[in-house]
């Protein structure tokens, strides 16, 4: 592939369904980073560094030194959601954030009213509100969306945009003929299909007004054939889904370190409380079935059962989530797993994180804006699985397995930023170092 990055342009407009809990902390977040009031901690293009050529060379620099990416003050907001509140009244409500920073950037804040969303409670039975459009069919929602976003566009003066779905997760819904060809897509919209959610109606709406599209929920979105057809069509990147915070983290940077030790493991068993809008709406239990998909894959697709049967063949795996209000957006996740080592010697491991999702979520939305316009720009459409990185449940061809090793994605990803840029992919194979003839 010969990569040729266009160069970005003055602003990159962002566009967010869901202004709750991450949104708003993200929000938030860029103002006070803007204002030199914060840092983006937790951002792998702002603090980030990336190792170029050999060692002895000493080339580190930044990630966001290297590729040219968008720079955080050129960033412009807007979103939709089902409640009227400015992103000040939400954040407020969310509870993330302490009133202390909130009102620092009060006004920002309230500068960014929510646009009409397409909603239907079908969809999310826990959730109602009145900030909804209307319409008689899906299809003429999407036109309403584009509405939206030309207004966006022609309001901020913007060429470019991304949008990241920030919103709550939708019943669990799985591939049917209606999301197997564009065609069968639009027809199915004009003739309100229950197959068709309306995440996906702001997915077909943002590729078709060549926007990328980030998927932060587990919901099917874009992983249809259909909306693959359209990224392609376009030439427009999409990602997802399920942003990897909080419990799947640590899943993925645990589960690793015994699979490269050779440990066996019987059981893990997570479970957590929280108290957010999220955990109500995964109170219902066709949301949680969805997440609940996103998060069990994980651990199959790292240990690998079938090649290593003695190990892993036995694990029981089991995640719970529990809706409890007074913890808030302040998680607790507990973890207990069961593994066996030297002679089949049992042992076991606690853990009990006290998380905060939606910080652990903000900075992810960040990078995934900043990297899904960096690949629009370097031409790379449809799915982008060196962003694997950022999601429970990355996003694949169907003919290949999901990579959910934290640190294989991590590798996948510099690579591929060296790739555009040019540079060297690193092996780490180092005999060079010592014998001359290699
Ligand atoms: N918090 C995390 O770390 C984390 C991690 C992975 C995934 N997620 C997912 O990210 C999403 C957002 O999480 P959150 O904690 O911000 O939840 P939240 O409930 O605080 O915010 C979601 C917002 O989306 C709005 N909304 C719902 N349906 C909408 C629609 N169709 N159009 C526009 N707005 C709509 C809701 O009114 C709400 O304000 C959820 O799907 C969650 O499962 C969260």
């Amino acid at each position: 592939m010969d990569i040729k990055i266009k160069k970005p342009s003055k602003k990159l407009g962002v566009l967010i369904p869901g202004l709750g809990a991450i949104g708003t902390t993200f929000i938030a977040g860029i103002e006070l980073i803007n204002q030199g009031l914060s840092k983006p901690i937790g951002s792998l293009t702002q603090m980030g560094t990336i190792r170029l050529g050999k060692r002895t060379e000493n080339r580190t620099p930044l990630i966001k030194d290297f590729v040219p990416i968008h720079k955080i003050e050129d960033l412009v907001i807007g979103g939709w959601d089902i409640f009227e509140d400015t992103a000040y009244e939400s954040a407020k409500n969310a509870q993330v954030l302490s009133n202390e920073h909130i009102e620092l950037v009060k006004d920002k804040l309230q500068s960014i009213k929510p646009m009409k969303a397409v909603f239907d409670k079908k969809y999310v039975k826990k959730l109602d509100g009145p900030n909804v459009k209307k319409a008689p069919t899906k299809f003429e929602l999407a036109q309403k969306l584009m509405g939206d976003i030309d207004k966006f566009k022609k309001e901020n003066k913007l060429t470019d945009v991304v949008m990241v779905w920030c919103a709550s997760t939708e019943i669990y819904i799985e591939q049917q003929p209606v999301h197997e060809t564009l065609e069968a897509f639009e027809k199915g919209m004009k003739e309100n299909h229950e197959a068709i959610t309306p995440s996906m109606i702001y997915a077909y709406a943002a590729l078709k007004k060549g926007i990328p599209f980030a998927n932060g929920a587990p919901n099917l979105t874009v992983d249809i054939p259909a909306i693959r057809e359209l990224a392609k069509q376009n030439g427009l990147p999409i990602a997802g889904k399920d942003f990897k915070t909080g419990q799947t983290l640590m899943k993925t940077i645990i589960a690793p370190g015994l699979r490269a030790r050779v440990l066996g493991i019987n059981g893990w068993f997570s479970t957590n409380i929280l108290g957010n809008r999220d955990g109500e709406v995964l109170d219902d239990p066709e949301s949680f079935k969805t997440k609940e998909v996103s998060k069990l894959g994980v651990l199959d697709s790292i240990l690998q059962p079938e090649m290593n049967p003695e190990l892993y063949n036995e694990l029981y795996h089991k995640v719970r989530i529990n809706y409890y209000p007074p913890r808030g957006d302040n998680k607790e996740g507990w973890d207990n797993i069961d593994i066996f080592g030297w002679l089949g010697y049992h042992m076991q491991i606690k853990i009990d994180f006290l998380c905060k999702d939606s910080i652990l979520a903000a900075p992810i939305v960040l990078d995934l804006i900043l990297f899904m316009d960096l690949a629009k720009r370097a031409g790379l459409d449809g799915i982008q699985e060196w962003l694997s990185f950022y999601f429970k449940s990355p996003m694949h061809l169907p003919e290949l397995y999901p990579e959910h090793d934290l640190f294989v994605q991590l590798a996948k990803l510099k690579n591929t930023l060296r790739y555009m840029m040019g540079e060297d992919m690193i092996t780490h194979l180092g005999l060079d170092y010592y014998y001359d003839d290699v």
